[in-house]
């Protein structure tokens, strides 16, 4: 694993952005694995400003999105197909057909993951995976348990994480229980892959990523496997390594 300390979160999402547009310029229809969340704002507010100034094109780009709200409709403003809509996808070329996400409101969930897996299969897998890290160290909505799924699957979300996404809704009620998340099986796949953290909250889930044993109970330290992991970190999220 690399881990790179940057002096602030606005140094991790230039450093990120930088290894994303790097990738796409050296593959243009690179396949990139996207995350949501807080974290990767930054990274894909630079990659529009990169867009802007005509130094990446994304026309032949094609996404998969690690998650999406079990249930929560397309146009829900906190299911992750309107906050990639809205945070990147309209404000760059990729094209409508190359994007993935699993969709929430599938009438067969079973199905909708067997055809996730399929598309991931047909793209060749992914060039470039970029993640967050919750609180708890899951990576997607792949949560602490017992096993870890190696496809993509309905999850159960953990009270950890139903309590760190609450602060997006307007009652705790609301917030989503179950998701659809790829998973270990597409990300170790994955040539190459960047993780971000910022922040103390995350400090002691990154300890675990980069220093503790490879356990269930967190399911980043599984990266430790991987051949070409970046971590990206600012102090806080550092503090503890
Ligand atoms: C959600 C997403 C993860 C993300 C995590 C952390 O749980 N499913 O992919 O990494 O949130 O979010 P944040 O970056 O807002 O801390």
């Amino acid at each position: 694993m690399r881990i790179l300390i940057e002096k602030d979160y606005a140094a991790i999402s230039r450093k990120a952005a930088l290894m994303v547009a790097g990738q796409i310029l050296l593959k243009p229809n690179s396949v990139l694995g996207l995350p949501t969340g807080g974290t990767p704002l930054g990274m894909y507010q630079e990659l529009i400003r990169m867009y802007d100034r005509g130094e990446v094109d994304f026309s032949e780009v094609v996404t998969f999105n690690l998650d999406e709200y079990y249930q929560l409709p397309p146009e829900h403003e906190q299911s992750y197909y309107y906050f990639m809509r809205h945070n990147l996808f309209n404000h760059i070329n990729v094209k409508p057909e190359n994007i993935h996400l699993p969709k929430g409101t599938c009438a067969d969930v079973e199905k909708e993951c067997a055809d996730y897996e399929e598309s991931l299969r047909k793209a060749g897998g992914i060039d470039l995976q970029v993640l967050g890290i919750g609180v708890n160290g899951h990576i997607g909505f792949i949560e602490p348990d017992q096993r870890l799924s190696v496809q993509t699957k309905l999850v159960s979300l953990t009270k950890e994480t139903i309590a760190a996404n609450s602060r997006f809704f307007a009652a705790p009620e609301d917030v989503p229980r179950y998701a659809i998340s790829m998973g270990l099986g597409a990300i170790l796949n994955a040539k190459r892959i960047i993780l971000l953290a910022s922040g103390k909250s995350k400090a002691s889930a990154i300890k675990e990523t980069v220093n503790g044993y490879v356990s269930a109970q967190t399911p980043s330290s599984i990266l430790q496997t991987h051949a070409d992991v970046t971590i990206i970190l600012d102090q806080e999220a550092a503090s503890l390594i």
